[in-house]
């Protein structure tokens, strides 16, 4: 009998479709879609040196699942009290990360076991949905926000409600609102999933008034705060503000982040940051064998070496070039049909095209045109996601984004209904 996967698969993997995001319907020039950092930025050379200098001090050693000792004298190997990094990841990368993170964020008490190591900081967000969420529970995420949080919150069969958002961010009544609705509806709202700085897809900026509201409203409702830092440290203009961790009084934020945006995508290395007690909930849905310890041992190093804050400074330079010539280009050629606010950090631009512009055929030509850009339905469902469009400048050579982004205005030019 043929393998029939309606039989066989579990009623979780036949709760939706996997989030993958088609192939366009023609062949791609520019690509404007993935919020990727720019590989003008990885730092190869660093990364070459720093390697073959690991794998000289560490011989093997970096190779392993956790960290060991060998005493070469005795040919014997000595066992170091590590298994914990089985669960949290490299020490040495853990301690790396509360100092540097503690100096930038002004937090004093980060250590070594305020950290997970995760395979990215998707992995972060997921094993925190699976630590702090029980089915049917409540769950609350910013109107617009990052599919791959919200699908393992679908996946975990939690009650997912959504909060309006504005140019600053989360709008504190309408989580205020929700909240209330939960208490009435009988479901315990238990999880707040948000990205304060550089909101993905909006790029907006939560001010502190907000963030101290938010805070103050997770204490009254007895909340976990997730707050995804992804994107907190690529800002090229513009004052820092305080992360919800480091304002966070009562030992309900976790934050999560990675070097994807910062450092390179393929180091798969990413953290959640939080209270012992709360990273103990994550490492107890735990169930692989870690993180790598290679990857770890090398941006330990890169940290310890003090590489990591000027190379994000002269990433940042690259990516304000890169918005620069981005915003200049849609003005110019998509002038009176969109608008969108100029982000002070990250990646992308948000642009919400005018009602008298044919969404579907202007998307179309865009797409012939080989413009890939990802649409808004993606980020907040079909309906209201109608007329928005992300655009990560963040990838492409200058010149494509250039000649793409006009690209896209034509497009955009050519649909404006009669
Ligand atoms: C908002 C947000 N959070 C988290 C991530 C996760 O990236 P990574 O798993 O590479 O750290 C992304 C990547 O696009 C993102 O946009």
């Amino acid at each position: 009998m043929p393998a029939k996967v309606e039989r066989l698969a579990s009623a979780l993997a036949q709760g939706g479709a996997p989030l993958f995001f088609p192939d366009p319907p023609a062949p791609v020039t520019f690509n404007f879609d993935q919020g990727i950092a720019a590989e003008e930025t990885f730092p190869l050379e660093e990364l070459k040196e720093l390697s073959a200098r690991i794998i000289d001090r560490d011989e093997g050693r970096a190779l392993e699942y956790i960290s060991f000792d060998y005493d070469k004298a005795n040919d014997d190997i000595i066992y170091i009290s590590s298994y914990i990094e089985l669960v949290l990841g490299h020490t040495g990368m853990r301690e790396q990360l509360a100092q540097w993170m503690g100096a930038k964020q002004g937090i004093d008490w980060l250590e070594a076991d305020n950290y997970i190591l995760t395979s990215g900081s998707v992995q972060a967000i997921a094993m925190a949905i699976n630590a702090f969420l029980d089915p049917g529970e409540g769950a609350l995420v910013e109107a617009a926000s990052f599919p791959y949080a919200m699908r393992f919150m679908q996946m975990r069969g939690a009650d997912m409600r959504a909060v309006e958002i504005d140019e600053h961010g989360m709008v504190p009544e309408s989580l205020e609102s929700r909240l209330k609705e939960f208490v009435a509806d009988g479901v315990r709202p238990k999880f707040l999933y948000v990205i304060p700085t550089f909101q993905l897809p909006t790029g907006v900026v939560m001010p502190l008034k907000r963030r101290l509201r938010i805070l103050e409203l997770a204490e009254e409702y007895d909340l976990v705060v997730l707050e995804d830092n992804v994107y907190g440290d690529l800002r090229y203009e513009g004052e820092h503000l305080p992360t919800l961790l480091s304002l966070d009084r009562n030992g309900r934020v976790i934050q999560s982040s990675s070097f994807s945006k910062t450092v390179a995508p393929a180091l798969r290395l990413g953290w959640m940051a939080g209270p012992k007690e709360l990273i103990g909930a994550l490492a107890a849905v735990r169930q692989d064998l870690g993180t790598s310890q290679w990857t770890a041992r090398l941006m330990a190093e890169f940290l310890a070496e003090g590489k990591l804050e000027p190379h994000i400074e002269r990433a940042n330079e690259v990516y304000r070039r890169k918005r620069d010539i981005a915003v200049e280009t849609v003005r110019e050629h998509c002038g009176e049909h969109v608008t969108f606010s100029v982000p002070e950090g990250a990646f992308y631009l948000w642009l919400a095209l005018d009602e008298s512009v044919d969404w579907e055929s202007a998307q179309r030509d865009a797409s012939m045109a080989g413009v890939f850009c990802r649409p808004g339905e993606k980020f907040m469902g079909a309906e209201a996601g109608r007329g928005f469009l992300r655009i990560a400048f963040s990838h492409a050579p200058d010149h494509e984004l250039r000649r793409g982004l006009a690209a896209l205005g034509k497009a955009i030019r050519d649909n404006v209904k009669q």
